[in-house]
């Protein structure tokens, strides 16, 4: 692996993941090309990260979602695509967006392979989640739907939980910073998650863009050691700071009540808490055939481990 560099084109390039897939793109050595919207207008910030990533080698392709043609042309100049587009409705959810993008692969007809935002859970194995939070899987389905329907060679990335949200936190809600004195614990605390260094997400992605392994397949990011229960994870953050929390057991009936009434845009996020942590979604199947494991792919990723990741809180 690794051998030919590949021409890589990534849109959402200045968001929260899709910045960091950018620059493991380059680090790896591909020619890197990277979306700048014509709508970017007067964000300053993203302008000046799209020129850092210019500075350090990438391409920047102007082209925009309302226009075809330059969907077109941009994807035409690449081998991968990959979709970093928004999906956390706390932030931005524009998943559906991707519809234009994968018509425009479909004309151009030269994409290798196309990678679409998703890097949560697996949303194929969510057909039975809670409303309103199921609206995040079913757009992420419609877009597989769309890739497979026009025939789109196509990789999967089920990234599990991003560390700067749910470890940094240790999972609580309304805060990405660790608690010092008290913290909520789902259930028993005993079902495991899998926590993963964004950085790492990015990495394991760009490895899988040119391996055939993962050619229509699922790749699942299940780091051995990041395999850990919110009590595991609790546990090390205790001996990090040398103090044991006051810790509070919410019930599934309970954690259900609160989620009620909280606004909708909290409702669909939280709402994914209670499948990872109270039903183990993560990590209560076996990756059949049509997945594989990141890190028995990709065992020379030195992976960040959750003890070092949460060291910089303390
Ligand atoms: N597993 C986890 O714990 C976890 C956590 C967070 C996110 N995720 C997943 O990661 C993926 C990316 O999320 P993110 O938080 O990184 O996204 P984000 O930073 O909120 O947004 C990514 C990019 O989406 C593009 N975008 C937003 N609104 C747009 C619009 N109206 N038109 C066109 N482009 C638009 C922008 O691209 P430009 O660069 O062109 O401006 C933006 O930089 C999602 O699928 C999300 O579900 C997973």
């Amino acid at each position: 692996m690794g051998k030919s560099k590949v021409k890589v084109l990534v849109v959402g390039g200045t968001g929260y993941i899709g910045r960091r897939i950018v620059r493991a793109s380059l680090a790896e050595g591909h020619e890197t090309y990277v979306l700048q919207r014509a709508e970017l207008a007067l964000q300053i910030e993203k302008l000046q990260m799209l020129l850092s990533f210019k500075r350090e080698g990438a391409h920047l392709i102007e082209a925009s979602f309302s226009d075809h043609q330059s969907l077109v042309d941009a994807v035409k100049k690449v081998d991968v695509v990959i979709s970093a587009i928004s999906g956390v409705h706390i932030r931005s959810h524009s998943i559906g967006l991707q519809l234009n993008l994968i018509k425009a692969i479909k004309e151009a007809g030269n994409v290798k392979r196309f990678l679409p935002s998703e890097f949560g859970l697996d949303p194929a194995r969510m057909g039975d989640a809670l409303e309103p939070g199921r609206v995040t899987f079913e757009d992420k389905m419609a877009v597989r739907k769309a890739i497979e329907e026009a025939n789109i060679s196509f990789t999967y990335i089920s990234a599990n939980l991003f560390a700067g949200y749910f470890a940094g936190s240790l999972s609580q809600m309304g805060s990405f910073v660790p608690p010092r004195e008290k913290v909520h614990i789902f259930g028993d605390g005993t079902l495991k998650a899998v926590f993963v260094d964004e950085e790492d997400v990015a990495t394991y992605t760009i490895k899988s863009i040119d391996d055939p392994r993962t050619l229509n397949k699922t790749l699942y990011l299940r780091p051995p050691d990041n395999i850990l229960s919110q009590s595991e994870l609790i546990a090390i953050w205790e001996s990090l700071i040398g103090k044991q929390l006051h810790k509070t057991y919410i019930s599934p009936e309970s954690f259900l009540e609160t989620l009620k009434g909280l606004d909708y845009k909290l409702q669909v996020g939280i709402g994914h808490f209670y499948h990872i942590f109270y039903e183990g979604c993560l990590t209560n199947f076996d990756i059949g055939p049509n997945g594989q494991e990141a890190s028995i792919l990709y065992p020379q990723v030195n992976y960040t481990r959750m003890d070092h990741y949460l060291r910089i809180y303390v």
